[in-house]
């Protein structure tokens, strides 16, 4: 199932006629039902998040759920929602959605923590602007939890499907155009290019969420990345979604607080002023 790299240090996607491949509904029907059972990656993934949620109420957001495992090892206080391209068993808080065509966008619903775990190498060159629906997605104080292939590992793997190779760096840099990264580490280390099979070498690794200088490039078989929303980015969001404007004048202040606005806003609780709406209305730095 998986062509090596080898030797080579081009990272390649899988293409046709000149441009990126997308596996569509057909491929992903069967393909994605691999996914039944919940792997290692999927069983370190939702001990985070019961751990982050501690028994308050949550929304959850699982992007490219595939079969929705993750739902089942989820506590009861976090509602899920998955959307996938191919859903294998339909239910109003699952959606199918293609969404190379479309956004990602679950009605019009909110979300304080959103999931994408192996999904973002197969977006072929919408990695960047799925980043951006996602961070809108987010309610102030929301989490982003995104998983990636390690690339630099040193027996490499590329999955023949992939759209979206890149390194690490890479992809960090771009993921910190939209998010701010609070944490990443490795998922597991292992030899070989996969996740470590031996059970006592599952059971070391599931609580571990250290950076080893010069192993972890080398191991690490993927890695998470552990996001919050960039105040200035959301503080846009709410603004073209015209909600409230003691909302946005909360932000407004996060925004300040991160040094993302230069302007010395007055913002109180009554609205926004003139002036702080020419500064929403501006671009960001952020593409
Ligand atoms: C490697 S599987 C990961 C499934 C699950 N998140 C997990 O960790 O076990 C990739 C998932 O992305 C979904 N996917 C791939 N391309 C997609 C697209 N264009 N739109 C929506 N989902 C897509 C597939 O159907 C599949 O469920």
């Amino acid at each position: 199932m998986n062509d090596s790299a080898g030797d080579n240090d081009t990272l390649t996607p899988d293409r046709s006629d000149g441009g990126v491949k997308y596996h569509k509904r057909d491929f992903w029907s069967e393909e994605n039902l691999k996914f039944s059972r919940p792997h290692f990656r999927m069983r370190k993934c939702a001990r985070m998040i019961n751990k982050l949620a501690r028994g308050r109420e949550l929304d959850l957001l699982d992007v490219g759920c595939g079969p929705a495992a993750l739902r089942n090892l989820l506590d009861s206080n976090i509602n899920y929602h998955g959307i996938d391209i191919a859903i294998q068993e339909p239910a109003p808080n699952l959606l199918e959605v293609d969404l190379v065509a479309a956004p990602v966008k679950f009605g019009d619903k909110q979300f304080d923590i959103v999931v994408a775990q192996g999904f973002f190498e197969y977006v072929g060159e919408f990695q960047a602007r799925k980043f951006a629906e996602i961070s809108e997605l987010l309610r102030p104080g929301g989490t982003f939890i995104v998983t990636y292939i390690n690339f630099g590992h040193r027996n490499r793997e590329i999955y023949w499907p992939y759209s979206n190779v890149q390194q690490l760096q890479e992809f960090r840099a771009s993921l910190a155009r939209y998010f701010q990264i609070d944490r990443s580490f490795p998922v597991a280390h292992n030899w070989n290019h996969s996740t470590p099979q031996k059970k006592w070498l599952q059971a070391v690794q599931m609580p571990v969420d250290l950076n080893i200088p010069v192993v972890g490039p080398v191991l690490a078989s993927e890695y998470f990345f552990i996001c919050s929303p960039h105040a200035a980015q959301q503080a846009q969001g709410l603004a073209r979604r015209s909600v409230r404007t003691d909302q946005v004048t909360v932000w407004i202040s996060l925004a300040r607080r991160c040094g993302e606005f230069t302007v010395s806003a007055a913002a109180s609780s009554s609205g926004v002023t003139p002036r702080l709406l020419s500064v929403l209305s501006a671009p960001t730095s952020t593409p």
